[in-house]
């Protein structure tokens, strides 16, 4: 999400007339989009604003620095006053303000500026692309926001205090932004939002037995141009039954499904306010492999949270045996300020939250050496994204399960979909060859 949010940024600071700078030295501006969810992502941008104040300022003082996004929404001018070269501090509703701002600080009519206010309707402002127009970048993927906030308040989270309340963007502006992405030659679209499965609740509502979110993808679906769609984070409360059968019934909605599960623990889960019990996870994980065999799922899980006992991390585990995910981020518990599990009793020393981050990943990494080896042999349609990024002699590509799949061919162009046979995998990567060629 932020690096769509970014992304929206640099696209309406270049349709202002700004370019983007090859590298830091010859940037007039320096803007950093910072992320709020783990205490780790906050030092970073912390440490690397120090790091560019520290080499600009001497040179170049006039160089306008800012930061964006969570961290600037809910530090606001605290951040002035720890890095006082701060020129620019906007929140995650005021992105795009950024380009009036930036002329302002540059042209000398104001001092400081930070905007952290709500502001309505800022849902719909993130909508240009890098891709489209002067296109400085060119992609075959891509990003579109269709909602922002959070009303979920799982007690460890800071993004409904980052992001506000849930807000959805109408249904003909999305599909309008699709369009223009199809004309760019974007092939595949991936839905983005905090809970997308809570699309337009409100706003929009159920029409023919059909969530306000499986309207929208129908939506996109009937968009020419656009081959595949993905979409990310579904939530596992509130998966209806239509968005499952969507699967089967959609042939661009890719077999792919990022379902954060957060633990395997029911007395976690309730801690964590997630809404929903280990039993109905695994239910709806049926239901998706039912609809979609091939189906890859994703997930996202925290150790380390207050109260955690070694029998919770072994239902975790045990769980993670049960469902073989595909994939799955594994991280730290941090605490977060004003966050009602920071003041749960039981907090859990450092280290043994590493101690026990480890002991998941090792697991994780099994399971998913497992399932790369049920892949050899087997076919998957794979759209290509560009050469490999270790080895530009070879293309990459992604498969509708969201797998990436490299191949060595020269001839195949970014865009085009094809199917490979898989001939080999490492621990991490998965290798094939296009299955025209092979039968040539
Ligand atoms: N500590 C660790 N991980 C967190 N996440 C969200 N908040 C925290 C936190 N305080 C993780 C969740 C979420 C992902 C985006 O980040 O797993 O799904
Ligand atoms: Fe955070 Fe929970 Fe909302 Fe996801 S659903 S953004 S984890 S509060």
């Amino acid at each position: 999400m932020n690096e769509r949010d970014s992304e929206a940024v640099a696209a309406q600071l270049v349709a202002k007339g700004y370019s983007l700078a090859v590298d830091l030295d010859s940037a007039d501006v320096v803007l950093l989009n910072t992320c709020s969810v783990r205490d780790g992502a906050e030092q970073k941008a912390i440490h690397k604003m120090e790091a560019v104040a520290g080499r600009m300022r001497k040179t170049r003082p006039e160089v306008v620095l800012g930061f964006l996004g969570c961290m600037a929404q809910s530090r606001g001018g605290e951040l002035i006053d720890q890095l006082p070269d701060v020129d620019l501090v906007i929140g995650t509703q005021k992105f795009h303000r950024t380009a009036d701002y930036v002329d302002d600080l540059l042209q000398g009519r104001r001092g400081k500026i930070i905007d952290t206010d709500e502001e309505q309707g800022s849902e719909a402002t993130i909508r240009e692309h890098l891709l489209i127009g002067n296109a400085p970048k060119k992609s075959v993927t891509a990003f579109v926001s269709i909602m922002q906030g959070c009303n979920q308040f799982c007690t460890f989270c800071i993004v409904p205090y980052t992001r506000g309340r849930e807000r959805s963007r109408g249904i003909a502006d999305i599909v309008d932004e699709c369009r223009e992405l199809a004309a760019a030659g974007v092939k595949e679209i991936t839905l983005l939002g905090q809970i997308v499965n809570s699309y337009g609740k409100r706003e929009i509502g159920i029409v023919d037995g059909k969530s306000a979110f499986v309207q929208l993808v129908e939506a996109v679906h009937a968009v020419d141009g656009i081959e595949r769609i993905r979409f990310t984070s579904p939530h596992p409360k509130g998966y209806g039954d239509d968005l499952v059968a969507a699967y089967s019934r959609l042939p661009k909605l890719v077999e792919h499904a990022h379902l954060p599960v957060q633990s395997g623990s029911d007395r976690m889960l309730r801690l964590m306010h997630r809404g929903y019990s280990r039993a109905r996870f695994i239910e709806l994980v049926g239901k998706l492999r039912k609809a979609a065999p091939e189906i890859g799922i994703g997930t996202d899980i925290i150790v380390g949270f207050p109260g955690e006992t070694e029998d919770d991390l072994e239902q975790t585990l045990s769980l993670c045996q049960e469902i073989e995910f595909d994939n799955a981020f594994v991280f730290k518990y941090s605490k977060r300020r004003d966050t009602p599990a920071s003041e749960m009793p039981g907090q859990i020393q450092e280290g043994e939250i590493e101690a026990r981050h480890a002991i998941v990943l090792k697991q994780i990494d099994e399971i998913r050496g497992r399932r790369f080896q049920k892949h050899l042999g087997s076919e998957m349609e794979i759209l290509i994204e560009g050469p490999s990024r270790r080895n530009p002699e070879r293309m990459e590509g992604r498969s509708r399960c969201n797998k990436i799949i490299i191949i060595d061919n020269g001839k195949c162009h970014a865009g085009q979909i094809l199917p490979v046979q898989i001939t080999s995998a490492t621990r991490t990567t998965l290798y094939g060859t296009p299955v025209l060629e092979r039968r040539n």
